[in-house]
């Protein structure tokens, strides 16, 4: 009951780190927008989140494309009338690539929607935060910011982009009275082993260090197998 009466969009939320943060945030009696470039998944997760009792509306939406970013902050508003959580967590890998492999269309893609997407999402959620004066913008990373891995620069390069981006945010509304929240994730190996209390085997990633989380030499690795390139 932690998130009653509050509303949340997720994108990416039909499948993987975004469904199982939508349905734990809905869990939490949180009502949510699920939103997607895969209208099947997103609504897969509506129908799980309706089943265990919850309220949650699928969106198919492109984070790449301004319209659909607006579109969802408008239908969750007109819908609850209100905003607290945007969760711009959409984002897509790379493959394990050498850099004089990779195209630019891989480039693009992988800027549009790990960096742009964020970007738009945050150009229209964070104008009805700053007007209410409450609202957390959350970002998924990656470990890859800060440890790349080769043969994924591309990847690395666009969760770095994210990082600043999230600190820059922060200082943006960090001088205003009861500021919307950013906070920066960086998962590692998320695998399919998130559960409503984190990634299983890890402690807490997501700090609140003013903008951004920090995985200490202390945080133990997560013992999830490695299914995901970087
Ligand atoms: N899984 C991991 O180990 C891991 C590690 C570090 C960071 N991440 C990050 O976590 C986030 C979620 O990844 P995941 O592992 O759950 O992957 P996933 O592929 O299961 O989920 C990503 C979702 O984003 C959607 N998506 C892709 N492009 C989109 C677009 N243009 N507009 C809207 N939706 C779009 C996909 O349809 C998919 O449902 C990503 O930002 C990813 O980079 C994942």
């Amino acid at each position: 009951m932690r998130l009653r009466d509050k509303v949340a969009i997720v994108t990416g939320a039909g499948s993987g780190i975004g469904a199982a943060a939508a349905v734990a945030m809905a869990a939490e009696s949180a009502r949510v927008l699920v939103a997607d470039v895969n209208e099947a998944g997103a609504k897969t997760t509506v129908q799980r989140i309706e089943g265990a009792g919850g309220q949650a509306i699928a969106l198919t939406a492109d984070v790449t494309r301004a319209a659909d970013n607006q579109a969802l902050v408008e239908r969750a508003t007109a819908a609850w009338g209100r905003l607290d959580v945007f969760f711009a967590n959409a984002g897509v890998p790379q493959w394990k690539t050498d850099v004089e492999e990779v195209d630019e269309t891989t480039f693009d893609t992988i800027f549009d929607v790990n960096v742009k997407g964020v970007y738009l999402g945050a150009k229209y959620a964070l104008p009805v935060m700053k007007r209410a004066r409450r609202g957390v913008f959350l970002i998924t990373a990656s470990t890859a910011a800060i440890r790349p891995r080769a043969g994924g620069q591309i990847y690395a390069a666009s969760k770095g982009a994210v990082v600043t981006l999230a600190k820059a945010l922060a200082l943006e509304v960090a001088s205003r009275p009861s500021p919307p929240t950013r906070r920066c994730c960086r998962p590692s190996w998320a695998s399919r082993r998130w559960t409503p209390r984190g990634w299983r085997g890890t402690r807490r990633r997501c700090r609140s260090a003013g903008s951004t989380s920090r995985r200490t030499s202390r945080t133990p690795r997560s013992s999830s197998p490695r299914t995901r390139p970087p």
